[in-house]
């Protein structure tokens, strides 16, 4: 910095941004700045070898020439302490991963309007350099100059010796993620900073490639890798570490925020839709998290193993879950003796087992829908009605925020919800006439006839939990247990809702009613506190609305959020999400 004003290169090929440049960067701006500018890189590194600079802009055009390579060694042989950024545009998904390979800083959009903070953006990331500080692309900067040459052994996936890039994926190969986490952690212990790593594997992924073909996974893989990269910071480095695995190796994170952002990864690609052609694949990650200095690492390699480690623990315990390698390791209560054989035998036949596990859990679902579907076969009238509840309940779920987990025993419990009328006697369940009362009352004993049908099913527990209260009224006058208000589950809570809807839009339908589906709506709302809790009827009508099943002119909202505003117990939460 000379005279109090920072001193910017700039490598551009056109002549009217020169104008810009020094408009922006004035002496009364934000960042006042000396401007040079060079329209060839020749130019610039003779620049830079002859005086030093507190900046480095180059115009996109460059690097796509590949022009900046020499502009990146010098700097890196000059170990000049300056953050190098590309100027681009348009904010370019391809040439940010480009330049990331190559290990520049960030890009920083430069349309007419981005020249009016101009002075301020350059400033944050000048700041942030200096502080180490790595940020989002597009905001800020940081640079990392460091390249070593790697060994000479090809990786797994044999990839020359200092290849950067996996050729499926576009994302960093295994050998060069390791030697990236060799040097973050040497300058991690040097200068006392945190550093993590999350390991990462693909839910049944064999599966995929068993059904669809390796072509296909091939595909989904490459997505997946452009999922992460869109997830991650710029300053990640994000590596494809084995077939199906992935790792992220996150400078300067500490454990708190490594497992915000793989909680934040698991929850997105769960519900994230991934495109094979025109189909729509759901899958789901397991992660493991490892973190220096808050895990004790003796060896530069430790964050690696540790966070595969603490993966393999996910997958053991049932996947689509994140665990901390210290959670692996700290056994709480109870001094148990040390294993003479590697634990890693122990998690691999863990996850074999919950291989076999996850299996059998498919098996039950399938042959408890099949039942469903006899059901509906048997009365034409409650065709579809498992579905369409399912459909719906999962809507609510996932508008609450509810986890992965939670969604899929509510969808599968609206499912499943009226299984133990299959039990139910045809005379009274297909009767055309209004049923007597001996006959209503054995048609009642349907949510428990289902939870017995459902409870030795050890994976559909809650599913079962939900059947049989789904007939419970909020106001404590429902069946068959009386529970009342929040006593009542509130996956079942939720079931009662849809149940309701549904039958009474269908039956509106049969009449030929208009509006059945604004008739079901305000029926719910009538009933809002009596039978249902007003709340999830309130979310429900939310989510009617934004489908545009329902109009805003059908409905006055005023008259249920009145409603709601009635209500005791409205500040609490109506879910609360269990913790891993
Ligand atoms: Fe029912
Ligand atoms: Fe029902």
């Amino acid at each position: 910095m000379e005279d109090g004003f920072f001193s910017v290169l700039v490598v551009d090929s056109h002549p009217e941004s020169a104008a810009l440049f020094e408009k922006s960067l004035c002496a009364g701006s934000e960042f006042p700045a000396h401007v040079e500018i060079t329209a060839s890189v020749p130019e610039a590194l003779k620049k830079i070898k002859m005086r030093s600079y507190d900046m480095f802009l180059v115009e996109a055009a460059f690097h796509r020439s590949q022009e900046t390579a020499p502009l990146l060694d010098s700097i890196h042989t000059l170990e000049l302490p300056m953050p190098f950024v590309l100027m681009t545009p348009i904010f370019d998904d391809k040439l940010l991963r480009a330049a990331k390979q190559a290990g520049i800083a960030n890009l920083l959009v430069m349309s007419e309007n981005h020249y009016d903070d101009f002075a301020s953006r350059l400033k944050r990331i000048h700041e942030e350099f200096k502080k180490g500080v790595r940020s989002k692309p597009g905001e800020a900067a940081f640079f990392d100059l460091t390249r070593e040459k790697s060994d000479n052994k090809r990786d797994s996936f044999g990839h020359e010796p200092g290849s950067i890039m996996d050729e499926l994926t576009g994302i960093c190969t295994h050998s060069y993620f390791q030697q990236r986490v060799v040097e973050e952690f040497s300058r991690a212990t040097r200068y006392k900073y945190p550093v993590s790593c999350l390991f990462l594997d693909i839910d049944h992924f064999k599966v995929i490639n068993e059904e669809k073909g390796y072509h296909a996974g091939d595909l989904l893989l490459r997505e997946c890798a452009d999922f992460l990269f869109e997830n991650c910071r710029i300053s990640d480095v994000i590596a494809r570490y084995g077939s199906t695995e992935f790792s992220i190796l996150l400078p300067f994170s500490n454990y708190k925020e490594s497992m915000e952002m793989a909680r934040r990864i698991r929850l997105r690609f769960a519900a994230h839709d991934f495109k094979l052609g025109v189909e729509i694949v759901n899958l789901s990650v397991s992660i493991g998290v490892a973190s220096y200095p808050e895990d004790t690492m003796s060896r530069r390699g430790d964050l690696i193993a540790f966070s595969r480690h603490a993966l393999l623990r996910s997958k053991a315990t049932g996947r689509n879950r994140v665990t901390q390698y210290r959670h692996v390791e700290n056994h709480p209560g109870f001094e148990i003796p040390v294993p003479k054989i590697e634990e890693s035998r122990v998690l691999e036949f863990q996850r074999k087992l919950s291989e076999v596990v996850e299996l059998a859990k498919r098996g039950s679902l399938e042959a408890a829908r099949a039942l469903i579907q006899a059901l509906e076969t048997k009365d034409h009238h409650t065709a579809g009605h498992g579905t369409m509840c399912a459909k719906y309940a999962r809507f609510i779920a996932e508008t609450l925020g509810m986890s992965v987990e939670d969604c899929e025993a509510i969808e599968q419990g609206s499912l499943l919800h009226d299984i133990g009328k299959i039990c139910v006697e045809d005379e009274i369940l297909l009767k055309p006439a209004k049923l007597t009362f001996q006959e209503y009352e054995i048609m009642k004993q349907h949510p428990y006839l289902g939870y017995k049908i459902l409870r030795p099913i050890r994976f559909l527990r809650e599913e079962a939990t939900y059947v049989l209260h789904h007939h419970e009224w909020f106001n404590g006058e429902g069946y068959p247990g009386r529970l009342k208000g929040n006593d009542i589950p509130l996956g079942a809570r939720i079931i009662s809702v849809v149940d309701s809807f549904d039958t009474i839009r269908a039956a509106g339908a049969r009449y030929k009613k208009t509006y059945p589906t604004c008739e079901a709506a305000q029926e719910l709302v009538r009933y809002s506190g009596i039978q249902f809790d007003p709340r999830v009827v309130k979310v429900f009508i939310d989510v009617l609305k934004v489908r545009r099943e329902l109009s805003a002119g059908d409905y006055d909202q005023v008259l249920l959020d009145q409603k709601i505003a009635e209500l005791p117990d409205k500040d609490e939460p109506l879910y609360v999400p269990r913790e891993f």
